[in-house]
Formats: structure tokens, C-alpha cells, sequence
């Protein structure tokens, strides 16, 4: 028997008020705050000078435009659920909805691969930036320490200090950890805009020419020299010319995973029928100018090819404004940028893995509450597991894993809107996504491509990580499933 829970059955639940449960404290200016917390971070700013340099060109404008595509499919099947059923577990719980209890759970485990580990990913990134801060003021971090063992270092102290200071903050409170996001999401969005406007007057348009440079392979593909086959599974896709597009599309993804962070708050929102899709989709459109154009401008400023092998081609194009003296101003912002992203992923995870526990599928100690009506152990715990990520593994295995744990999510939660639109057509729906079945199908389609092109190791470790989620179901999580016991309570 599929064992599901029923809609309204979620909604009664998360109506529950009092101590036990999470506060109701943001509103949709801090949902959007939430989203573009989440998103603006190293895949904007360590990433479009590479996609340009190594695939796309200046058109890199346009692989943003295709990834913020891609997004919008499972960004509007999350806002149709999120408003919907408006509680903290995000996908694992729209899934419990429609596809029963053990897609639930392999998505509410897979999405471990997404938060705690895109926190990691950008600790890691945060060290090379806060390093590169304190070197402005001639003091040095021993090289030991700003890398793990797998890339000839020891630890990465400072990733692993931020991942502390930043559990501890959301062990305090939502509204303390909302307030310091808030901040540093204006910052961020500050710098961005600063960042435009400064240097659309330095934008050389020789810069731009050829908008979208040459892929020779793809030349002797239309002329027949070469099979289309050949073409696509050769090294030379994604070189240049609209292969190129489309890797650097695949590429920048990173760059917009963090919208659904926004509905993992779900429980903490105001009126969230109405304010859950403003929160996603306002995130993601707001995100989605700025990254253009921001790629505009890092494009027009310097030649694509300088960002070759380059971490920071931020300060390289800003070099060329003269304005020089806001260079340490701009890598202190963009540090903060970066914290934010760790913070909203690290709350996304600890409410995930409340849902979860809430439902007996994993012990009690993930949904118990501080007096600050925080899940306290729950951040506790994933401050030491992303700790050890952040600390000791390379940044490249950590953002492969978190793409395909992300995209895996985001397909099964275009299927959940096939699936109930079929199963409960009748259900109030404050948001609904346009154009169904089309749009969700065209979100599975993309999300599936995506994950195809990513390495096959990839696959593997997202085989294994689900493979010990699968054991841990079987000898936990289906034995104290609340749900069951209820369902069996009824039967005798
Ligand atoms: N979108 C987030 C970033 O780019 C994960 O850092």
C-alpha cells in the first residue's frame, strides 16, 4: 500500500500553534530577502568570468537567460506547492502528498546533497575570499590551512569557522537569523548594483564582438566534415558557439539554486498562501536581471579570455573602472554575499530534517525545540557534518554533488504537480503554475538533461548517498513512521 498523506491532514498539522512549534515572523519582503540570500553568491561571482572565458563568451548573458528558464519551470511547480501547502519540509513534504512515504523520503535525504552540501560548497569558497581580505591587511593564513588534505593542504580552518558561527546564529532564533540575512542581503545586492553601474560607462563594445565567439566543430557539423554524434559526445561541445551556450546554461545553474530554499520557511511565513510565490518567484526573477546584467558588465569591461583560470574576475573587470579603492570593499562584500548563502542553506536544512522527524522517519532529536522555538540539535548536528565537508573535501566533488541532488529534487517536484493536479484536482490552489501539463514536463525534461551532463561519478555518489538513505528507511524510518502507526491504529 502507498502510504500518503493527505493535504489537508498536512495543512490541520502545521496549524498547530504554541511552543512546540516554529514562529510565524517573515513576511514577503523577507521571503524574497530569503530567496536572494540563497541564490547571489559563488555562482555569480566566481563563476560567469568562467563560464565566459571557457564556454560562452559574452553571450554568457545568454546561458543566464536559459538557466533562469530552466529554474522557472520547477520554480513555478514549488510556488503552485508552496502555497499550497505551506510547511517547513519544502519537496519531502509535497512529496509525501502525492508520491508516498518512501519518494518522500528519498527526497527528503537527497536534499541533504542540496543544502547542507551547497553550504559547504560555498564555505569553501567564502576561505579563498576571506583569505584573500586579510591579505589586503598583510596578515596570512598558513596555506595547511585554507585547504583540505585532498588538495595538498590539511584543513580548511576559516570554512569550517563560518559553518560554526552561522549554526550557532540560527541556534538563537529565526527572526536574530533573518535580521543579520536581511542586512547582508542588501549588501549584496548593493554591491551587484554598484557594480553595474559603474561599469556600464568603461563597457568597451570591442569586448562584446563576437557576441557569441566561433565553435569551430559546430562549422564542420553543418557543412557534414563532421557527425552530429561525434559532435555532441566529443571534447569539443561546450566550446564556444551554441554548444557553448548551453554547457555555460548547465554551468551557472549553480548560480540560481536557492529559490526553494525559500519555501523550506514555509512554516515561519506570514500568510503564506499569498506570500510563498511571491518569496520564489520574485527571488528568482530579481536574480535573474541582476545576472544579466552583471554578465553585461564583467563581459563589456574586460576581454572573456582574462577570466581564464581566474577565482576572482570580479576585481580584475572592476580594475579597469579606476575605482580601485573600493576593491577590498568590494571583496568585503562579496564575503558577506557568500555568508548569506550558507546561512539560508543551513536553515533550509535543519527545517527539512524537522519535517522529516516530525513524521517519526527519523529520531526526535531533529524536530526538538530550543526555548527560542529553534531545532537547535538539528543545527548542532549539521554544523558538525558540513564542518567536516567543508573542512576536508574539494570544492569541485562538493558542487557536482550539489547540482545533481538539487536537480533530482526539482524533477520529482515538477512530477508531484503532474501527479496531483491528476489525483486531487479539486484542492484550493492560491497559486497555480501555468500551462500544466507543459510546464512541468518541460521542468522533468531540463532537469534530466542537466543532470545528464554532469560527470559520471556524479551518479555514483548520488547512487550511494541514496543507496544509505534506503538502508536507514528500511531499519528506521519505516518502523517509526507516524504515519503507518496511525494507518495500523485504524486497521485493528
Ligand atoms: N546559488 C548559490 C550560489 O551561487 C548556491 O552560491
Amino acid at each position: 500500500m502507498l502510504y500518503k498523506k493527505s493535504i489537508p491532514q498536512i495543512i490541520e498539522e502545521a496549524k498547530e500553534t504554541g511552543e512546540h512549534t516554529l514562529k510565524r515572523t517573515l513576511s514577503a519582503t523577507g521571503l524574497v530577502a530569503l530567496g536572494v540570500g540563497a541564490i547571489v553568491g559563488a555562482g555569480l561571482f566566481s563563476l560567469t568570468g568562467i563560464a565566459a572565458a571557457e564556454n560562452a563568451g559574452p553571450a554568457v548573458l545568454l546561458s543566464f537567460i536559459i538557466a533562469a528558464v530552466a529554474c522557472s519551470f520547477a520554480g513555478l511547480c514549488y510556488a503552485e506547492f508552496a502555497s499550497m501547502i505551506p510547511v517547513a519540509g519544502s519537496a519531502y513534504t509535497y512529496s509525501y502528498a502525492t508520491m508516498g512515504e518512501f519518494i518522500a523520503w528519498i527526497i527528503g535525504w537527497d536534499l541533504v546533497l542540496e543544502y547542507a552540501l551547497a553550504s559547504a560548497t560555498v564555505a569553501v569558497s567564502w576561505s579563498q575570499y576571506f583569505n584573500e581580505l586579510l591579505s589586503t591587511f598583510n596578515v596570512s593564513i598558513p596555506e595547511q590551512f585554507l585547504k583540505g588534505p585532498w588538495e595538498g593542504g590539511m584543513v580548511n580552518l576559516p570554512a569550517i569557522v563560518i559553518v560554526c558561527l552561522l549554526s550557532v546564529l540560527l541556534m538563537r532564533g529565526t527572526k536574530e537569523s533573518t535580521t543579520v540575512n536581511n542586512l547582508l542581503v542588501i549588501l549584496k545586492v548593493t554591491v551587484v548594483l554598484i557594480f553595474i553601474a559603474l561599469g556600464w560607462r568603461f563597457i568597451d563594445p570591442a569586448n562584446h564582438t563576437p557576441f557569441i565567439p566561433d565553435n569551430p566543430a559546430e562549422e564542420m557539423v553543418k557543412s557534414g566534415e563532421l557527425g552530429l554524434w561525434a559532435f555532441l559526445t566529443g571534447q569539443h561541445f561546450g566550446e564556444f558557439g551554441i554548444s557553448g551556450i548551453l554547457r555555460a546554461a548547465g554551468v551557472l545553474f549553480f548560480a540560481f539554486i536557492g529559490f526553494d530554499a525559500v519555501s523550506t520557511a514555509a512554516q515561519e511565513a506570514k500568510d503564506p498562501k499569498r506570500t510563498m510565490p511571491i518569496g520564489i518567484i520574485g527571488s528568482l526573477i530579481i536574480c535573474t536581471i541582476l545576472y544579466v546584467l552583471f554578465a553585461y558588465v564583467l563581459t563589456g569591461l574586460e576581454h572573456y579570455t582574462l577570466f581564464k583560470d581566474n577565482a576572482k574576475p570580479v576585481s580584475t573587470a572592476f580594475a579597469k573602472t579606476g575605482y580601485t579603492f573600493l576593491n577590498t570593499a568590494l571583496t568585503l562584500t562579496i564575503i558577506a554575499g557568500y555568508t548569506s548563502v550558507i546561512l539560508v542553506m543551513l536553515l533550509g536544512q535543519s527545517r527539512v530534517f524537522y519535517s522529516m522527524s516530525k513524521d517519526g522517519l527519523l529520531p526526535k532529536i531533529f524536530s526538538d525545540l530550543s526555548k527560542n522555538r529553534t531545532p537547535w540539535k538539528t543545527n548542532f548536528i549539521f554544523m558538525i557534518f558540513v564542518s567536516l565537508f567543508a573542512g576536508f573535501v574539494p570544492i569541485s566533488d562538493l558542487g557536482h554533488m550539489v547540482s545533481i541532488g538539487t536537480l533530482f529534487a526539482f524533477a520529482l517536484v515538477c512530477l508531484g504537480i503532474l501527479v496531483l493536479r491528476k489525483t486531487s484536482p479539486e484542492l484550493e490552489r492560491p497559486f497555480k503554475t501555468p500551462f500544466v501539463p507543459l510546464v512541468p514536463i518541460l521542468g522533468i525534461l531540463v532537469c534530466g538533461i542537466l543532470m545528464a551532463s554532469l560527470p559520471v561519478e556524479s551518479w555514483e555518489r548520488l547512487a550511494g548517498w541514496l543507496l544509505l538513505g534506503l538502508v536507514i528507511y528500511f531499519f528506521y524510518g519505516k518502523k517509526h513512521s507516524k504515519l503507518r502507526e496511525s494507518e495500523a491504529g485504524k486497521k485493528s
